[in-house]
């Protein structure tokens, strides 16, 4: 029970890496706000974990929608009384080569994996001051520690996120929260589900354990920097990727 009595926020919860967070952080103890866009599967998901006897709740936002966000985590004030652990998962990709990509296509993404987690962080961190202690893990990406073809936007946001947790640890230290990220590889989800069989085999061929990412993986790392295990450290980007490159 690594996170018995927390509250944590995980963004982009009802898919992929957060929905295998979301279980993970259950399973230790922790109650679970889902925050997502897609109100259908996120309410499913919560229906089943509530079966299940898990405490959850499900909140449909757009983490791009600073007002939304405002509210969400207002309701989650009032609800549980506390945050404790803020995971900035959801993202999306709008993958184009530099000369074909639309400025919608460059926008969503900001919006959302730059933006997103800017709104969610700078609403809950006020929160956690008050409170005088939290967790932020913010989630990069192999694309914006590195670059990777027909993600321009992408890497863009991804790398911006290695700035704010940098920014943010110093800022938030003396508060007592910690602010760290994630970096994962190529992961089996819906978001590497969209790309072209050959460049993920590649992907995969190049990775040095010889395997993409499972949701676990990059769930256990957000669990590791949740829990009071990782009390000193803040300011770090955590690479999960395989050693796909070094
Ligand atoms: N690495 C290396 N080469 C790549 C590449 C990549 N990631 N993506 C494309 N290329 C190469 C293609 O093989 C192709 O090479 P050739 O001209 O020699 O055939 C060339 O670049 C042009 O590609 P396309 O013909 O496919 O061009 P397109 O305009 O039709 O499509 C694209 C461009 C949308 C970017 C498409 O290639 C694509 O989807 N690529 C994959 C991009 C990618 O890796 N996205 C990661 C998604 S998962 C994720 O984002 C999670 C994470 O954090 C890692
Ligand atoms: P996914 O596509 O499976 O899940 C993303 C979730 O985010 C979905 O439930 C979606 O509804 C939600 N979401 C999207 N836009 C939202 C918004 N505006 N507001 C609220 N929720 C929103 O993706 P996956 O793979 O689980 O990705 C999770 C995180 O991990 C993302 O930040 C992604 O960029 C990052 N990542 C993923 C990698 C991979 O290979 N799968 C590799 C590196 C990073």
């Amino acid at each position: 029970m690594r996170l018995k009595g927390k509250v944590a926020i995980i963004t982009g919860s009802a898919n992929g890496i957060g929905k295998a967070a979301t279980i993970r952080f259950l399973e230790e103890g922790a109650k679970v706000v889902i925050a997502d866009i897609q109100a259908e599967e996120g309410k499913q998901f919560e229906k089943e974990l509530t079966e299940r006897g898990y405490d959850v709740l499900f909140y449909q936002v757009n983490v791009a929608k600073k007002e939304e966000v405002e509210k969400m985590v207002e309701k989650v004030k009032e609800h549980y009384g506390k945050i404790d652990i803020l995971i900035n998962n959801a993202g999306i990709t709008r993958d184009a080569m530099l000369v074909k990509m639309s400025e919608e296509q460059f926008d969503e993404v900001i919006n959302v994996n730059l933006k997103g987690v800017f709104n969610c962080t700078q609403a809950v961190s006020k929160v956690m001051i008050e409170q005088g202690h939290g967790k932020i893990i913010n989630t990069s990406s192999v694309s914006g520690v590195y670059g990777n073809v027909g993600q321009t936007n992408y890497a863009a946001a991804k790398a911006a996120i290695v700035g704010m947790t940098k920014t943010w640890a110093k800022e938030l230290g003396r508060k007592g929260i910690n602010v760290n990220a994630v970096a994962p590889g190529f992961t089996k989800t819906a978001m590497v589900d969209k790309m072209p069989e050959k460049i993920l085999n590649y992907m995969e061929s190049i990775t040095s354990l010889k395997r993409l990412g499972e949701p676990i993986d990059i769930a256990n790392a957000y669990l590791f920097l949740a829990s009071d295990e990782s009390n000193y450290i803040t300011g770090h980007i955590l690479h999960v990727d395989g050693g796909i490159m070094m």
